[in-house]
């Protein structure tokens, strides 16, 4: 088979030098791949070659998380194309399953590493969000069921923020639709904030996860000459979420020395770990100016739908608690607030035409005039499609396009989902506190300001991350490291019905990337919740114009 000319001679994997030579385990027996059908979901199936369950590091702490789950089309291995792409020239995409910065398996075509399905219809989703109310105890008494499409919803709907944003569970799973593209799939697992071992030690904390997804990448260069298909200057990185989060911090990250010592700690391949293109879906990363992002955007909104912190997985169904702001996050929202056109202005960051995207003391300036733009121009593509936009009282309309958005009616109408600090809990009580815990500490700071601020038992005693585990987790923070190798290219989509994070993220994000890469395309599409791999078609399209 003309595939099979790519394959070394021999395929045993004896290393002959001790000291650093890899690991045999970390090398690809191209023979051991089992022959499977994958369903695509129009009643054709695909041939696939799979490898589950590859180890990627040589001294695993929770083995299960750090491997990967290879498939090929078979079509590669008989020398047929697909589509455009050939064995030697299929792009490697590189989806991770990491929702709420919890741990995740590798994916499978069948659905997602973790997590559920997503629900068939709105009676199990309804019924999946009452067992959750039940195990929330008595705060379930209080709880409503989530509104995925945004606060306007109607409240005590139900809908499933699933890969496929609410589509029908007979839908191709994200693995599935990339094969029958013509793409090579490999899927990482990743460690997560709740994982320990069994002498009860933490072994998912930060940096863990973009750890684990670094040494599955290294593992596809280490293996390139053994791929039967798969070209691995062409690798893909996606996620949604924490996922997205990773997703770019992959693609800032390429080869940093931030990360060298735990690579060799876990007995990661040598070698190279830069991809080639980042596709991520509301990415929640600037997790250091994140707080300040999030309380410019929604200061004056005092009134919640808070997520239930288990909840914070994407993919699970997200219940939601109403409250009100008290006087002390109202005061720490104000500073905040105060505090992030100074964190802003230091980025020294410009839009696509060279303007600086500054704000003034009062939150004014050209970086909310930038996002207002993304806002006008996300509603008018979703004219241009036939949408119909809905009672918007926050855009102006004139002669049928729209021209102009306000940011602050806006963040009224989408609501806050989050209270003060949204990501630093002075209580240490949201997810990312989880994510900044150590070996002994489940729980930490992270953040100056909200250390200053700490209340409760931990505060004084559990302390803050050292900055440079914070640096490690933000991708805003590695395309500020001039070593670094920057993804080329990058697809960045944050919905404008998503209160996860404030819209100067994602926006502040593609503007960091764009004088370190090829081409960034950044847009938020319009009304979408939290959620992603809503557009594959588009995305793969994406992907497969930058291939020449
Ligand atoms: C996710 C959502 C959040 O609101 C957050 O703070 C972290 C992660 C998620 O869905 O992955």
């Amino acid at each position: 088979a003309p595939g099979a000319a790519r394959l070394p001679a021999s395929t045993t994997t004896t290393s002959t030098s001790a000291g650093d030579a890899p690991s045999p385990a970390l090398q690809l027996d191209p023979q051991a791949g089992q022959r499977i059908h994958v369903d695509l979901g129009d009643g054709r199936r695909l041939a696939v070659r799979a490898w589950v369950g590859l180890p990627t590091v040589a001294r695993p702490l929770e083995a299960d998380h750090q491997q990967l789950n290879l498939y090929i089309p078979e079509a590669y291995l008989r020398g047929e194309r697909i589509g455009r792409h050939t064995a030697r020239s299929a792009p490697i995409f590189l989806p991770n399953q990491v929702g709420g910065y919890m741990p995740a398996r590798p994916g499978t075509p069948e659905g997602r590493g973790m997590g559920p399905p997503p629900a068939a219809s709105a009676a199990s989703a309804a019924s999946a969000a009452s067992a959750a109310q039940m195990a929330q105890g008595a705060q379930g008494a209080r709880t409503a069921p989530a509104v995925a499409g945004g606060a306007s919803g109607p409240v005590g709907t139900v809908a499933a923020a699933g890969p496929a944003g609410g589509a029908p569970s007979s839908a191709p799973s994200t693995i599935a639709q990339a094969l029958a593209r013509g793409y090579v799939v490999a899927a990482p697992g990743a460690r997560g904030r709740t994982l320990r071992t069994a002498d009860g030690r933490w072994s998912g904390k930060a940096p863990a996860a973009i750890v684990d997804l670094k040494a599955a990448v290294r593992w596809l260069h280490h293996n390139a000459d053994r791929l039967p298909a798969g070209d691995v200057e062409r690798i893909v990185s996606n996620g949604t979420s924490a996922g997205g989060a990773l997703s770019a911090l992959l693609g800032a990250s390429g080869n940093g020395a931030d990360y060298t010592a735990e690579l060799d700690a876990v007995g990661a391949a040598p070698g190279r770990d830069d991809i080639w293109a980042v596709s991520a879906y509301c990415p929640i990363t600037a997790l250091g100016l994140a707080d300040g992002a999030h309380e410019w955007q929604f200061n004056a909104v005092h009134d919640y739908r808070r997520i239930e912190m288990s909840m914070l997985d994407y993919r699970m169904q997200r219940t939601e608690v109403p409250g009100t702001l008290t006087p002390l996050q109202i005061a720490l929202s104000d500073a905040l607030k105060a505090g992030f056109p100074a964190q802003v202005n230091a980025l020294g960051l410009t839009d696509a035409t060279g303007r600086a995207l500054r704000l003034e003391a009062d939150g004014r300036g050209s970086l909310r005039d930038h996002v207002q733009g993304l806002l006008v121009a996300s509603a008018q593509d979703a004219l241009d499609r036939g949408q119909a936009l809905g009672e918007r009282g926050w855009l102006q309309l004139q002669g049928g396009r729209v021209v102009a958005a306000d940011f602050d009616a806006y963040a009224r109408a989408v609501g806050r989902m989050k209270t003060v600090p949204a990501f630093d809990g002075v209580a240490l009580d949201t997810g990312e506190n989880q994510l900044f815990g150590d070996a002994t500490t489940d729980r930490r700071h992270f953040t100056d300001f909200s250390l200053a601020h700490s209340q409760g038992d931990a505060a004084g005693t559990a302390g803050r991350a050292p900055d440079l585990t914070v640096r490690q987790m933000d991708a805003l923070r590695q395309l500020a490291d001039g070593r670094n190798r920057v993804a080329p290219h990058w697809r960045i989509r944050h919905g404008t019905a998503d209160r996860d994070t404030g819209l100067a993220v994602p926006a502040l994000l593609a503007a960091a990337v764009r004088p370190r890469a090829r081409s960034v395309d950044l847009a938020l599409p319009w009304d979408r919740p939290h959620s992603g791999d809503y557009d594959l078609p588009a995305l793969f399209d994406w992907i497969d114009e930058r291939l020449d």
